[in-house]
């Protein structure tokens, strides 16, 4: 089964923008991703299990080649995309791609990105038999306005892309962004492995709250094989602070998220890329105790959300949204476990215990 286990890897597009989120292509280059790949493994992020290394959009060139194909843009991809696939396999890291079913790529639709029948629209056998020649495992395919642009249904063109890669006979992992548009956790699990469930996450920590409440009824939606996506991470980059970008994790690992890093791992703080290999939160994102965090508790300023963990057990993130310290007590959820321990610091708690949390921060804990 493909994605057995929500994807982990490293995906270019959140380390090129500005403060205005405004994308700077020049950044993106075949030196400068492969410098990435090089990192995810020199900072210990493949051993924790970050494996993907994707290229999002910005990689095109203005024009496909004689034969249809995408090819990587001239100046920036010099020695073109099967030729980066392979170095980025031999790292051993597994290689993913971008394209949209309509016409145009979000770059064209929203950054001045200048190029010409880059979509995959009436293309998919075309791009899916070129993605698996060159190696390519994972597919990031992103809707941007094609029903407004070009006319067409979102089900219906992303299972033909799906069926494309299908009969590619590679396997190639599919994850899907419409943002939340069409209810994609309804129809999704069928054709992909992965769903944005909302729009892009920024480094704000307005918008971790705001994605996070989009969150709270899809929990029955996914499964082994099928994830609800909330987004990238936003941890390292500028606009959040040390205990926002923890918050962030923790509640993406409650949530059984993908963990698709997106900041400059060349120039990450030792802070940073302790958090993103925390071996006791990777863990907890990736186990599959039969459904993902779902909030079990929630006031204005602060919620509780719980997953069962596969030993029995459960793991909770306590989150403070607001701006001031707040207290939770533990007992009226969790007193019919008997241990319990704070996954970050690894000290021991009590089921019994109240928590104070520090503003817009949280505690992830493990009961048994
Ligand atoms: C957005 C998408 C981002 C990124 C960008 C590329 O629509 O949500 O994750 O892929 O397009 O232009």
């Amino acid at each position: 089964m493909l994605a057995q286990r929500p994807p982990m890897g490293w995906n270019s597009w959140n380390v090129n923008l500005n403060s205005n989120d405004y994308p700077d292509f020049d950044q993106l280059t075949e030196d400068s991703v492969l410098a990435q790949g090089q990192a995810m493994v020199d900072s210990g992020m493949l051993a924790a299990g970050y494996e993907y290394l994707v290229l999002d959009d910005g990689f095109q060139n203005a024009r496909r080649d004689h034969r249809g194909r995408l090819q990587g843009h001239a100046r920036r991809f010099r020695s073109g995309i099967p030729a980066l696939a392979d170095q980025v396999h031999s790292l051993g890291l597994k290689f993913g791609i971008y394209s949209v079913p309509g016409s145009l790529t979000c770059a064209q639709q929203y950054n001045d990105y200048v190029a010409d029948g880059l979509g995959s629209i009436d293309k998919e056998t075309i791009d899916a038999d070129a993605f698996a020649e060159w190696g390519v495992d994972y597919l990031k395919y992103d809707w941007c306005r094609a029903h407004l642009n070009d006319g067409i249904l979102a089900v219906e063109s992303f299972t033909k892309m799906s069926n494309a890669l299908k009969a590619s006979g590679r396997d190639i992992v599919f994850s899907i962004s419409e943002y939340g548009l069409f209810k994609p956790h309804e129809w999704a699990p069928e054709i992909t492995q992965l769903w944005r469930t909302t729009d892009d996450l920024f480094a704000r920590w307005d918008s971790i709250l705001r994605t996070i409440e989009l969150q709270t009824d899809l929990h029955p939606f996914s499964k082994p094989g099928s994830w609800n996506d909330p987004d990238m991470l936003q941890i390292g980059n500028h606009g959040l602070t040390s205990s926002e970008n923890r918050a962030h994790f923790f509640m993406w690992a409650i949530l059984n998220a993908p963990l698709m890093a997106g900041t400059d791992l060349t120039r990450m703080s030792d802070e940073v890329r302790d958090l993103l290999i925390h071996p006791g939160v990777i863990e907890i994102d990736q186990d599959w105790g039969g459904s993902q965090g779902r909030r079990i508790s929630n006031t204005e300023s602060a919620d509780i959300w719980a997953k069962p963990m596969s030993d029995g057990g459960e793991a909770a993130v306590l989150l403070n949204k607001s701006d001031s310290a707040v207290r939770f007590s533990l007992a009226p959820h969790f007193e019919a476990y008997s241990t319990a321990f704070d996954v970050f610091t690894g000290l021991a708690l009590s089921p019994l215990d109240t928590i104070e949390v520090a503003p817009r921060d949280a505690v992830l804990i493990r009961f048994n």
